[in-house]
């Protein structure tokens, strides 16, 4: 006879309620987004991080242009040819006073504009292809195709889309490969046997616009980009010329079909199936280099499922459906739409540009000073492959360049650029010159990296680039002989960038920032049993005081009318001082009344008008630290912080949507709510709400 003792039970049911209670599949696929008309502005897409294709409600990007976009897709205009400025070893940049000193800032030159603006808008991201169905109309409209529907099955990556035309129904399917820049494409109808339904591919001139939204690129500029076909039995490759940018798209289908083009003054082309064919499936590799192994249509569906399920599977996860509140379904919906579109647009292998593969903005190019809010949400959501893409190797990768940039400028260590491309070079602009907020990063990642993997591997893989960063940022730090105090700028840029860089020192949230850096990189040190340099402690232990206005943080020292309504505006990053940074690790403890006090002020004050993206989570997450989760609810559910239908972050009057801070700062939020912080771990969602979560560990 077996004896069951209670606690027994008691175990095993808890073990068997772990790993089931959440029916994850439901929860998301309860919020597929379904659509039954294009949106103006944004795509549903298909994608894997490093690659995205963008549709509208054909499955297809037939009236819509949405984008193809890829991280390897990036294209030069030619440099230009006169005034001397013919090569980016011309542009010289300007030299600013710097503590008694002239520094030279990668600043445009008004005396080399045309480089200056050179490198500035190039290289942009391409949008590698347009591909649609033709109705043989030349007049067609979205508008005379009838009975439409759509569905993202957010559980599998698969696009599923219908309509009829004159009658006739259309069914298809949109995937894309896990793990190549290939889309799979499956298309029943009559209409492909009675030859009315053909395929295009179209291909646009990269543009100059330093915003291209929603659709990137244009197809009135034919003689400016060259395409030539070679077509093969069931398969043909295109290839695209735009100047120096070359790349493929290798086409193969299982039908009896045949493609011609390109068609007059266009990059036209057209797959036609043959009489009798009604169902046609194709695969789309795009690739820098002739494709010789594109995966099949059943190959990609396999791969997208299979992903899709094990990423759902293996990451957090928070249930809150439970909870019978539409503020909660709203929070839920926001949160699972976020994880899909932040692994299809953000998960690369370099860091995500902020409206990730749906269309361009600054050009395409990406900004260092955001890679936290893009990509510190896939560490707290037990996702660390999908970050582990691009840090720590991007900072490796960028350490020479950056190393090089202090260099010139009389600093040791590396100092990390702003808004960059692949190669690492930073776009030359004021604000992009004097911005600090990113130096600290790596500190951020390598120590919520380390409280998930703590071991020799994680301390090995960071150490060259926290000793690269922790040496520039004591460096950078002035030694003021009046106030003995090490100073922070001027001249830089705070967070919000709308401050004037001669008059701005010692900004709040920087020097908080600067010292949990600091303390990081001397705790790194001493998990590797090596001596922190003196200087590392000398300047931690002598920053200048945080700024403090009327008892709330200030956003700089000296700042005038801080508290007035024509200051409160922009950026809130004073909120981030406790939002985002833990309490201070070293040196005197933060003034709990002041940072309640920053937090009242804000609530009362502040513009939020002027605010968008990241500024709403984070303003979140330091309500929730202050103990105040209505508020915290409140923020993220502010009407001025908009997701779409198909939760794609609004951009609001200062960006173009999507907007994607605004989704991985989101997450970051509620991995808050879901499993707390140092002292305070656990859920921190509104009492009444019953809420399952698994996989969370307590943030810094
Ligand atoms: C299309 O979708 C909208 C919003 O989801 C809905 O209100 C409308 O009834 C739908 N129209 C049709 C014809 O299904
Ligand atoms: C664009 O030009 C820059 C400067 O010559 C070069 O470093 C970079 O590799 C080029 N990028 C592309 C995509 O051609
Ligand atoms: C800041 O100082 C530099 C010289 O060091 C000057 O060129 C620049 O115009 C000044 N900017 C402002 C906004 O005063
Ligand atoms: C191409 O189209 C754009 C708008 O899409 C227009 O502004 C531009 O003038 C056109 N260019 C040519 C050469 O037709
Ligand atoms: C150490 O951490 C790394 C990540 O930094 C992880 O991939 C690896 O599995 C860990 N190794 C051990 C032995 O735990
Ligand atoms: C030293 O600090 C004081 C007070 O913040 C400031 O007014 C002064 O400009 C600083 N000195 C230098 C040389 O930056
Ligand atoms: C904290 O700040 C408040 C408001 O400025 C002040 O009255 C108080 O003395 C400060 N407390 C400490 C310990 O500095
Ligand atoms: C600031 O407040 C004053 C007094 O209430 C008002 O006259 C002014 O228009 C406000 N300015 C802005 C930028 O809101
Ligand atoms: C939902 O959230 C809003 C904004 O925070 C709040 O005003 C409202 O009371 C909440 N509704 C419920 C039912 O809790």
């Amino acid at each position: 006879m077996l004896l069951y003792s209670p606690l027994l039970l008691l175990i095993a049911f808890r073990g068997i309620y772990a790993t089931c209670g959440i029916d994850r599949r439901h929860v998301v696929r309860s919020f597929n987004p379904r659509r039954n008309a294009s949106s103006e502005t944004t795509p549903l897409q298909v994608g894997n991080g490093n690659f995205a294709f963008g549709v509208d409600v054909t499955g297809l990007q037939t009236f819509s242009p949405f984008a193809t976009m890829s991280t390897w897709g990036w294209h030069n205009f030619s440099l230009p040819t006169t005034n001397g400025q013919t090569s980016v070893d011309d542009f010289t940049g300007l030299d600013w006073w710097t503590h008694g000193r002239l520094v030279n800032y990668n600043q445009p030159n008004p005396a080399e504009s045309e480089i200056s603006n050179w490198l500035i808008q190039n290289p942009q991201r391409v949008n590698l292809a347009t591909i649609g169905f033709s109705f043989g109309d030349d007049d067609m409209t979205e508008e005379k195709l009838e009975d439409k529907s759509q569905t993202l099955d957010l559980w599998t990556g698969q696009i599923s889309s219908a309509f009829a035309y004159n009658g006739a129904p259309v069914k298809v399917e949109t995937w894309a490969d896990s793990s190549s820049d290939t889309i799979g494409i499956a298309i029943k109808s009559e209409l492909l046997s009675a030859d009315s339904l053909g395929i295009f591919f179209d291909f646009p001139l990269p543009t100059r616009n330093k915003f291209d939204a929603p659709f990137v690129g244009v197809f009135n500029a034919t003689d400016q980009h060259i395409t030539s076909l070679e077509a093969g039995e069931n398969s043909a490759t295109i290839r695209h010329d735009i100047d120096a940018t070359s790349y493929y798209v290798t086409v193969a289908w299982d039908a009896n079909a045949e493609i011609s083009g390109p068609f007059d003054g266009t990059h036209r082309y057209m797959l036609k199936p043959l009489q009798g064919v009604k169902k046609i499936k194709l695969s789309v590799t795009f690739s820098p280099a002739p494709s010789t192994d594109a995966p099949s249509f059943a190959e990609i569906s396999t791969a997208s499922t299979s992903w899709w399920e094990s990423f759902w599977r293996s990451g957090a996860f928070i249930d809150l459906t439970g909870a019978n509140s539409p503020n909660a379904t709203e929070l839920q919906r926001r949160t699972i739409l976020s994880q899909y579109l932040t692994a299809v647009n953000s998960a690369s292998s370099y860091p995500p540009q902020e409206s990730g593969l749906v269309n361009n903005g600054w050009y395409g190019k990406f900004h260092l000073e955001m890679i936290l809010w893009h990509l510190l949400h896939f560490a707290r959501w037990n996702q660390f492959a999908l970050l582990r893409r691009s840090v720590p190797n991007m900072y490796g990768t960028y350490l020479e360049s950056s190393i090089e940039r202090a260099n010139l400028q009389g600093y040791d260590g590396a100092r990390w650029g702003k808004m960059t491309d692949p190669t690492g070079r930073s776009a030359p602009g004021e604000i992009n010159s004097l911005l600090i907020w990113q130096q600290p990063h790596p500190f951020y990642f390598a120590e919520i990296e380390y409280r998930s993997f703590p071991n020799e591997s994680t301390l090995k893989s960071w150490d060259e680039i926290l000793t690269a960063t922790a040496d520039f940022m004591v460096s950078y730090a002035f030694f003021n002989q009046s106030t003995k105090h090490y100073d922070l700028g001027s001249p830089m840029y705070p967070a919000s960038e709308n401050t004037n860089p001669n008059s701005t020192i010692n900004p709040a949230f920087e020097l908080a920032y600067w010292r949990f850096g600091l303390d990081v990189a001397i705790k790194w040190k001493e998990r590797q049993k090596l001596p922190a340099p003196k200087k590392w402690t000398e300047v931690r232990d002598n920053l200048a005081p945080l700024p403090i206005v009327e008892d709330a943080f200030a956003v700089y020292e000296g700042i005038p009318n801080m508290w007035e309504n024509t200051t409160v505006q922009d950026h809130p990053a004073i909120s981030a001082v406790f939002g985002l940074l833990p309490p201070p690790y070293s040196g005197p403890p933060l003034n709990m009344t002041v940072a309640r006090n920053t937090a009242d002020k804000i609530r009362d004050v502040w513009d939020l008008k002027d605010c968008w993206g990241w500024d709403f989570p984070m303003l979140a997450m330091n309500s929730l630290r202050l103990g105040d989760i209505d508020q915290a609810v409140a923020y993220l559910l502010h009407p001025l912080f908009e997701f779409d239908d198909a939760g794609y972050p609004v951009g609001g009057s200062r960006v173009p949507t999507p907007y994607f801070p605004g989704s991985s700062s989101f997450l970051l939020a509620m991995a808050m709510m879901a499993g707390g912080w140092d002292g305070e771990p656990g859920l921190h969602f509104p009492q009444d709400w019953d809420v399952q979560v698994k996989g969370f560990v307590p943030g810094l």
